[in-house]
């Protein structure tokens, strides 16, 4: 019986494409379609809140609906024989729904909403919508609780500390463009064996196996290594 591994995937939007969840910067990515500017920052926020709103209702709405796949499948099922904690940078909650346990959202949850005082105070809404004038039980106007540029990452640390005692880290469904959160891959101890796994890759990160190809396809592939070896 070999020995429990501790395996940490870091993924992004790749690994729920194949779930019908756009990506960010593919061909037909969110932002190729959207600007980011007014949309996922404070600035956005502040200037048309309405328009924000309608943006995360309708993704909130897309999530709900969408199935796990078979890559988060694999990387759920691997939790029956090794430590798997899940580092993401996505929003929905397609890891968990396919059962993973230990999933840490460095970008937030579209589920969830939070007030825009400093309480940072959380609500539950699942698939449903935030309406202007939807107000959080401190009295403030309910936000997507989602982390938008130039806001702090309050799970960055939590994601660093898993990455630094891996002994298999798994980068899947990220450009890794988007920093802190693509920092963390570079993290990993020097024994820890590394895989990335993606459609495209600008640039692969030092010391990795770079799987080219789709998430459903090379992830549980990797799994079965990960699990017999
Ligand atoms: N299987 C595997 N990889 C895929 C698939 C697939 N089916 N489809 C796309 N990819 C890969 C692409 O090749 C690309 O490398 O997923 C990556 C998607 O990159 P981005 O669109 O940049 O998304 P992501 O890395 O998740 O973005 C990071 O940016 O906009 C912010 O906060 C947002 O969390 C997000 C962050």
């Amino acid at each position: 019986m070999s020995a429990r591994k501790s395996i940490v995937v870091l993924s992004g939007s790749g690994v729920s494409a194949e779930s019908g969840l756009p990506t960010f910067r593919d061909a037909n990515g969110l932002w190729r379609n959207h600007d980011w500017r007014e949309l996922a920052s404070p600035e956005g926020w502040r200037k048309h809140p309405e328009l924000v709103l309608e943006f995360y209702n309708e993704r909130r709405a897309a999530a709900w609906k969408a199935e796990p796949n078979g890559a988060h499948r694999a990387i759920a099922a691997l939790e029956e024989m090794h430590n798997v904690v899940v580092v993401t940078q996505n929003v929905d909650a397609l890891h968990e729904r396919a059962g993973s346990t230990r999933v840490v959202h460095l970008h937030g949850e579209l589920a969830y909403a939070r007030g825009t005082s400093a309480k940072r105070h959380r609500v539950r809404l699942d698939g449903n919508p935030i309406a202007l004038g939807d107000l959080c039980p401190d009295g403030t106007q309910l936000r997507p609780d989602i982390v938008w540029f130039g806001e702090p990452v309050p799970k960055l640390e939590e994601g660093m500390q898993h990455v630094m005692a891996a002994s298999h880290l798994l980068v899947v469904g990220t450009s890794l463009l988007v920093y802190p959160a693509a920092s963390l891959a570079e993290l990993a101890p020097e024994a820890c064996e590394k895989m990335v796994v993606a459609l495209e890759l600008e640039r692969v990160p030092e010391g990795f196996t770079f799987r080219q190809g789709k998430a459903t396809e090379q992830v549980p592939e990797i799994a079965r290594k990960w699990a017999s070896g």
